[in-house]
């Protein structure tokens, strides 16, 4: 008898087949967003689950789901699964690191030029029809070569950042829970371990990439952009909560900051929506890892966790190793 699983979104379908010939599957092609009951309704059969940040695996939809015995996120973060009930009933928790590190780092690069020489605002100017002269002062942006990069979270992706701005002859600047390794911060273009806000005070450039957890809710609010230089900008690919995000529209209406860029928000994907009324933005739907191999790579990657979590074996990017008594 194959064991059950849902994929709780839609995904590649030859990943869905690839699935099949492992499980008895419930997909959701047709993309519905299902509610806390749905899922719960859904599970409750279910040895393990495909899943996306779209759902909230809940500690009620843990409790409730006694047969589930693998939740395989097809993200790198897990936020919104609820990792501690997991662990308590003894279900495996994975994610998708590595295979989106380059690709992210990529987005994250593309947000911080284009908030700094204004590429979407210019360009809706010009699709408005206004563009009849040119101007000394036209859309002046912030130079990105030759500024300072300060990058708060340097895990992987951050690290890859921080490769990216040689090119740039960019100096880098970073906060980390700890230092790194003096080697990777070589590698990482020579960067600086340094205090939070130092490096809110002294970057051109600041780059938020950490995972979210509750201790680093809203760890950029008001206090922390008004310590930001004027001519500085923003930009969040971490995670929507990271930032306090009417903290943000507020000193971006002041010009406060030069600009900002964004690509998750709190509550996504019903953002606040006061962001439009803002022209120094840059907003993106959560696209930071959107390129077709490596959404290709992170669903595989999530497939290839539950696969081997279901047949037994250690899944390859486990993240509550306590579930198998040990680290
Ligand atoms: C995903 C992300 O697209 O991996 C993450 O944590 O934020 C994005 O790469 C998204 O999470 C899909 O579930």
């Amino acid at each position: 008898m194959k064991k059950k699983i849902l994929v709780t979104r839609e995904i590649f379908p030859e990943v869905i087949e690839r699935l099949a010939q492992h499980f008895a599957l419930e997909t959701n092609q047709e993309d519905r967003i299902f509610t806390q009951a749905e899922l719960i309704a859904k599970l409750a059969d279910k040895d393990g689950v495909f899943s996306t940040l779209s759902e909230s695996i809940s500690p009620a939809v843990v409790q409730a789901c006694g047969q589930l015995k693998a939740i395989c996120n097809m993200a790198v973060g897990y936020n919104n699964i609820d990792v501690a009930a997991a662990t308590a009933a003894g279900i495996a928790v994975t994610n998708t690191p590595e295979v989106l590190n380059q690709t992210t780092a990529d987005f994250g690069f593309a947000l911080m030029m284009a908030t700094a020489r204004r590429v979407t605002e210019s360009e809706q100017w010009l699709r408005a029809g206004k563009w009849d002269r040119w101007r000394y002062d036209g859309f002046m942006g912030v130079d990105v070569h030759g500024a300072t990069l300060g990058i708060i979270g340097m895990g992987r992706i951050g690290q890859a950042i921080a490769r990216r701005s040689m090119g740039f002859d960019m100096q880098v600047i970073y906060h980390n829970r700890s230092r790194l390794d003096p080697a990777l911060e070589a590698r990482a273009n020579n960067a600086r371990h340094v205090p939070r806000d130092e490096l809110l005070r002294t970057a051109d450039h600041v780059i938020l990439v950490v995972p979210y957890s509750p201790a680093l809710h809203h760890m950029i609010g008001a206090a922390e952009i008004a310590l930001m230089k004027p001519s500085a900008t923003l930009v969040n690919i971490a995670r929507g909560g990271v930032v306090d995000d009417a903290a943000l529209i507020a000193a971006l209406k002041l010009g406060r900051i030069a600009g900002a860029g964004i690509d998750v928000f709190e509550n996504e994907p019903a953002f606040n929506p006061d962001f439009l009324s803002l022209k120094n933005v840059v907003l993106t739907p959560h696209i930071a890892s959107s390129s077709r191999n490596t959404r290709l790579a992170m669903a595989n990657c999530a497939a290839d966790n539950l696969i081997a979590a279901l047949e037994g074996r250690r899944p390859p990017n486990l993240v509550n190793p306590a579930v198998l008594g040990g680290a």
